[in-house]
């Protein structure tokens, strides 16, 4: 598994703005909104892309597209901020979602929705939430997504701890890159990421009581 670290100065700006206890819940979510679109940007720069004649308003040329467009799979809630600045980079791409919610005691994923097309073979999928703590919310999604047949996996994640990412790394699951802004380096006895960033889902949508 590739791992890539977008270190870019705007990102580091924006990932600031989302540590800031300060930031309000619009505040968060606009930077969240801009380092989302910066990080798809940076995770889509190897999709496959084929040629086609074209006419300008001038003469016939060639243009570039995407041979397949991605499918983006938001981890509910906070992934969701992440659907929009991905459909403005990739207007063509298809939306799954996989709803998750960390059990307060165990930290182990609760699923409660899972809405994906039956085969996800041969395209690429981009999985977004912006948060990777222990790993297991991703990894969860991640084995929905393979038994789909998924075989061509990028995880965004705005913000990662180092225990998440190292047993994502170490799950032997198909994926081909992690992108994310930020490697913090532990988890604290609730498994919040430190320094982090508070919890994602809250600071985007408000406190969550969620019932199964
Ligand atoms: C957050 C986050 C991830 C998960 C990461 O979601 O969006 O899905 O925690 O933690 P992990 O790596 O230890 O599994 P949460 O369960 O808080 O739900 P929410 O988005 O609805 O607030
Ligand atoms: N989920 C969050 O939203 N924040 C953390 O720090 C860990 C898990």
């Amino acid at each position: 598994m590739e791992i890539q670290v977008v270190t870019h100065p705007l990102a580091a700006a924006r990932l600031t703005i989302m540590r800031d206890k300060r930031s309000d819940n619009a505040t968060f979510r606009s930077a969240l909104a801009d380092l989302g679109a910066m990080l798809i940007y940076e995770a889509s720069e190897d999709l496959r892309v084929e040629q086609f004649s074209m006419d300008t308003p001038l003469t016939a040329t060639t243009g570039t597209r995407l041979e397949k467009p991605p499918i983006i799979v938001p981890v509910i809630r906070a992934g969701l901020g992440m659907v929009d600045p991905a459909l403005s980079m990739i207007p063509d791409a298809q939306v799954g979602f996989v709803g998750l919610a960390r059990d307060e005691e165990t930290h182990k994923p609760v699923p409660y929705l899972e809405a994906l097309p039956d085969d996800l073979a041969g395209q690429p999928v981009l999985l977004v939430d912006p948060m990777l703590a222990t790993g297991g919310s991703l990894l969860h999604a991640i084995r929905l997504l393979s038994d789909r047949g998924a075989d061509d996996i990028t995880c965004v994640c705005m913000l990662s701890a180092r225990p998440g990412v190292e047993a994502v790394r170490d799950s032997g699951l198909p994926i081909r890159k992690l992108v994310t802004a930020a490697i913090d380096p532990e988890l604290n006895e609730d498994a919040y990421i430190v320094p982090g960033l508070g919890d994602a889902g809250d600071r985007l949508y408000g406190p969550r009581n969620i019932h199964f």
